[in-house]
């Protein structure tokens, strides 16, 4: 029994690749042809962020001859949601067929080898919350390859071949909303962190254990807290986020249209 109410076209439509795009990452949608657009207001049981501008909704669209559909716009933890509610997307995608997720964020730099505006290509993670989507049964799920070795490499190829400085490193998922203090960057890099956000973790840990194959990328905005003398600010997260999103939509569509 399909525990989502999916839309007829978007089964027939069947998207082989989720993407979920991350803050200041919107301009990735627009270098798809949009076959049909759907608010997640339209799919009941899907949480809807109350924030103006946050709503979000699922795009359709084919790249290179690759089905794709588009997560614009994603909840967290710290809006209040529960781990359950804010994974729901990667259930109800699944719903729709996808086979492989791609998940991008903007993180905080805990490497002292990073740069903001560089792209970060997640090998692994830490999870600070104490909380999972797989939460309410014995669901023992293997991790020992959460991010796929094998788009890992396709990646890494096609980044190298077009000149991106793509670094790679352990994610951090941290609860927010308030950035780390720098004794928690510090906790964070001694414990094996290269990045540190609020997102992502989740639905990595629920697409896994959904068998759906994941890759991760973290937008590098900012040094982690009393890495420098600036404080941390918003604004400067998501206009940085805008700025190398031009990066990451050229090593996507380069990737997923190499016909791998
Ligand atoms: N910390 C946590 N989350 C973030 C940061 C950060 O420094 N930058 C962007 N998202």
């Amino acid at each position: 029994m399909s525990e989502f109410q999916i839309p007829q076209s978007v089964r027939d439509f069947n998207p082989e690749i989720g993407l979920v795009l991350g803050s200041g990452l919107g301009s990735f949608a627009d270098r798809i042809m949009p076959i049909e657009t759907i608010p997640y207001s339209e799919i009941a049981g899907l949480p809807v962020s109350k924030v103006p501008g946050h709503e979000g909704k699922f795009i359709f669209g084919e790249l290179n001859g690759k089905r794709l559909v588009i997560a614009q716009g994603r909840v967290h933890l710290y809006e209040g949601w529960t781990v359950k509610e804010i994974s729901t997307g990667i259930r109800v995608m699944h719903e729709m067929g996808i086979r492989q997720l791609i998940l991008t964020n903007a993180a905080g730099i805990v490497n002292e080898n990073f740069s903001p505006g560089q792209w970060m290509q997640i090998t692994d993670h830490l999870n600070f919350t104490g909380q999972s989507p797989l939460f309410g049964g014995a669901n023992f799920i293997d991790q020992t390859e959460v991010y796929s070795k094998s788009m890992r490499k396709q990646f890494r190829e096609k980044a190298a071949e077009l000149e991106i400085d793509l670094a790679t490193g352990v994610y951090a998922w941290m609860p927010g909303p308030q950035y780390e203090t720098p004794a928690e960057i510090r906790m964070v890099r001694t414990l094996g962190a290269d990045a540190v956000g609020m997102s992502t973790v989740p639905e990595a840990i629920q697409a896994r254990a959904l068998d759906i194959e994941v890759a991760g990328f973290s937008c590098l905005t900012n040094y982690g807290a009393g890495m420098t003398d600036d404080l941390l600010d918003h604004s400067e997260v998501i206009e940085m986020g805008a700025t190398a999103a031009g990066q990451l939509v050229d090593l996507l569509t380069a990737t997923l249209g190499s016909g791998t």
